[in-house]
């Protein structure tokens, strides 16, 4: 068993190849009824909205014994300027485990460095290595494996995106990222991906949607305007109307293949409604795994067995 207990997770690639394959396990375990026990307190300090990843954090929390309390900036020291650095290292003395969504990459890594309890990325404008964790276990339990499937994923080349090239390359699927010029995926995270994929697997980074499309087992696409990005939500549209996913686009990929989106959806923008309710989608899934991987990686964390 890999050792997990007392780490960090703000990027996939803290994880390896092993290590999602164990997690995607227990979490399956845990969705098909295993129960875990811990009495340990997670901490929420979210800098931007959510639904999906606060309500699953905790609830997942809950579901293993432990209790979870909401650091709401807003109502604490954070939003008054105190230092990271120094709320990291009371949180430390209170909490056992922290999830933080927040802006900068870097601010998380001051967390984790100053804090000796586990700090999870719960979103960052880098990473959403959580939301992929469960995408991973959708397209495991639509499949039967991972090996050799192929994703594309097309929109705006962030956080996403990046998260999910690092993880298809990690567990050995390859992965096509369809965005326009401007919004390419950071060279960094897609040379990351590549050296995780070795050349086994395809890691392919491209302004066309319709090459990466063809023959595809999983559709994905995120917003074309990412939190923080609200002032340029319309000026994006234009630029990233090609790279919908409508049913044109998802004619192209495999007959049996799936539509995934990591919510919220703007129906129309991105992808259309005909799509994302069609019977292709899978995006309740999804989101009900948000909860189950989740909780696999809390309990493994924290080391409860
Ligand atoms: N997918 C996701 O992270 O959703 P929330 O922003 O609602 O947490
Ligand atoms: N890219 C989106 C993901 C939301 C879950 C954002 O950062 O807002």
């Amino acid at each position: 068993m890999a050792a997990f207990t007392g780490r960090d997770l703000l990027s996939l690639a803290d994880l390896d190849a092993d290590e999602v394959k164990q997690l995607l396990q227990l979490a399956a375990e845990l969705k098909a009824g295993k129960q875990l026990h811990c009495n340990q307190v997670l901490g929420l300090l979210f800098y931007k909205a959510s639904t999906r990843t606060r309500v699953s954090f905790s609830v997942a929390m809950y579901q293993l014994g432990g209790q979870v309390i909401d650091l709401n900036p807003d109502v604490t020291q954070v939003s008054r300027g105190e230092p990271v650095e120094d709320t990291a290292r009371v949180l430390d003395r209170y909490l056992d485990i922290l999830a933080i969504r927040t802006f900068e990459q870097q601010q998380l890594e001051t967390f984790a460095r100053y804090a000796k309890i586990p700090v999870i990325n719960a979103l960052s404008d880098l990473e959403h290595p959580c939301q992929i964790l469960a995408d991973l276990l959708t397209v495991q339990e639509c499949f039967g494996n991972l090996e050799g499937l192929t994703l594309t994923y097309v929109g705006d080349g962030n956080n996403v995106a990046h998260s999910l090239m690092l993880g298809c390359a990690l567990v050995g699927m390859n992965v096509r990222v369809a965005t326009p010029a401007e919004f390419a995926p950071d060279a960094k995270v897609v040379a990351q991906a590549q050296a995780i994929a070795q050349n086994k697997t395809e890691v392919t980074v491209t302004q066309d949607p319709e090459a990466a499309a063809k023959g595809a087992a999983v559709l994905y696409t995120d917003v074309w305007a990412s939190m923080g990005q609200e002032s340029q939500a319309t000026s994006r549209i234009p630029v990233f109307q090609p790279y919908q996913i409508n049913e044109q686009l998802l004619s192209l990929a495999d007959a049996e293949a799936i539509v995934l989106h990591c919510l919220p959806a703007h129906r129309g923008e991105e992808i259309t409604d005909g799509v994302i309710e069609g019977s292709q989608s899978r995006v309740w899934d999804q989101a009900e795994n948000r909860l189950h991987a989740q909780k696999a990686l809390l309990a493994s964390l924290l080391g409860v067995e």
